[in-house]
């Protein structure tokens, strides 16, 4: 392990089947005025909102709603629910939904007291706010972006085709606590559960592509992945069954809240490609990771062969024995493909709604990163996802 690293993550979690009750000790930490904040009704089909109200009720919360928050937030809705909750003069933003509720409730907290304007403050220069933030607190009921336990939020500028996360540097900006009760995502559409459960394998994915060391931070993913392959499979067959789901949470929970990037550099190509695509089609973001991974990871396997031979050992099971590095690499490749197919992702842009035409802004629009095994150029970008539009 090389790397100088500080590490530190003040989200408190409550899991599991009575996790909601929780809800009754933190509310009295926060003042009267609470901003319910949720997506587009799932929770008020499913019983979540009645269970989160009356708690709001009998603790005496004077609740104000900010509903509606789409997969993948616009800019014009941070803008909405900023006036929302400094109108309402909140003390806290209970945000109930998944990624795209608790990002939404992120942005809305360094925005509130925010002179300047946050897309471009926040999203174009990529400053931190020097204003007050507003605590944030997540009731969980979608799993794969890790956003109840990280300083992320990703808005969508629809008008100029941008799609843009912010990772906070200050940990205050992460939830104050998570509630995730697994049974809360047992009514998500099989889409979208196999999309967030390639969230979490492509989360671990971008931290673990990178760096020669040795180093612990890997290990650690190594034991993520092969959890969220096992309990993948066996919820694919079964989604009601409440012990893969859970896994499911947790390993989501530990792919993106900061431990197994420590020490390391990262890669995130994945997800500025699959970005990019998202500001073009605002397609599903797991589905969008999964279109383009592996035409990008066959591209880069040659410039990190080592790790991608530990990661078919390791993850995949394959046996090195008689095959050279880079064709123990590539079939570990081929078992991720497999898995993938098995779980019915999207394996090609074509079916986002990607055409030819779009090709050359999405790459324009992808952001380079430096961290992984290959700096890639523009022109490499447009043939990645060229690739991507063939399909696998
Ligand atoms: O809006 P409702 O009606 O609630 O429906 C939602 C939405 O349509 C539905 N849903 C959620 N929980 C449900 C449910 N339907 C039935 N039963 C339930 N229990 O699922 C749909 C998708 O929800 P969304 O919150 O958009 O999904 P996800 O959790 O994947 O979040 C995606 C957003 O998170 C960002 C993505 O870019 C995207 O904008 N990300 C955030 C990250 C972070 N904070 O670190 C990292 C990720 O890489 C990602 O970029
Ligand atoms: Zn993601």
């Amino acid at each position: 392990m090389l790397g100088n690293f500080s590490y530190c993550n003040p989200t408190k979690l409550y899991f599991g089947e009575d996790s909601l009750n929780y809800l009754n000790t933190e509310l009295p930490r926060y003042g009267k005025n609470v901003v319910l904040i949720y997506g587009g009704g799932s929770i008020k089909k499913n019983g979540i909102y009645d269970d989160v109200m009356s708690i709001l009720k009998e603790n005496e919360k004077n609740v104000a709603e900010i509903q509606g928050v789409m997969p993948n937030p616009t800019v014009d809705k941070l803008y909405e629910g900023v006036k929302i909750a400094r109108d309402h003069k909140a003390d806290l933003l209970l945000a109930v939904g998944g990624g795209s509720v608790c990002d939404y409730a992120k942005a809305v907290s360094v925005s509130v007291n925010c002179e300047e304007d946050p897309w471009e403050k926040y999203y174009l220069r990529f400053e931190e706010p020097e204003c007050e933030t507003l605590p944030v607190g997540c009731v969980l009921t979608m799993v794969g972006t890790g956003s109840e336990m990280n300083a992320g939020a990703v808005i969508t500028n629809h008008g100029t085709k941008q799609k843009i996360g912010h990772v906070f540097a200050d940990e205050k900006i992460m939830p104050r606590f998570s509630i995730l009760n697994p049974r809360y995502t047992l009514t998500l559409p099989h889409y979208q559960m196999v999309a967030g459960i390639y969230d979490i394998f492509n989360h671990i994915c971008e931290q673990y592509f990178s760096g020669k060391d040795d180093n612990t931070s890997d290990y650690i993913s190594e034991g993520l992945m092969r959890s969220v392959l096992h309990a993948s499979r066996i919820a694919n067959k079964d989604p009601q069954d409440y012990e893969a789901r859970s896994n499911l949470m947790w390993t989501a929970t530990w792919a993106l809240n900061t431990l197994i990037s420590r020490g390391k550099t990262t890669d995130w190509m994945v997800h500025m490609l699959g970005q990019s695509v998202g500001a073009y089609t605002d397609a599903t973001h797991g589905m969008t990771l999964a279109a383009v991974s592996l035409p990008y990871y066959r591209y880069i396997l040659p410039y990190g062969v080592e790790k991608f031979k530990q990661f078919a050992v390791n993850v995949w099971d394959v046996d090195p024995a008689g095959k050279s590095e880079e064709e123990v690499a590539r079939e570990g490749l081929k078992g991720m493909e497999n898995w993938m197919k098995e779980l019915g992702l999207v394996m090609n842009l074509k079916d986002l709604g990607v055409t030819e035409e779009m090709i050359e802004g999405i790459a324009k629009g992808t952001l380079i990163m430096e961290g992984g095994y290959k700096v890639l150029k523009l022109e490499e970008i447009v043939e990645i996802l060229k690739e991507s539009l063939q399909g696998n």
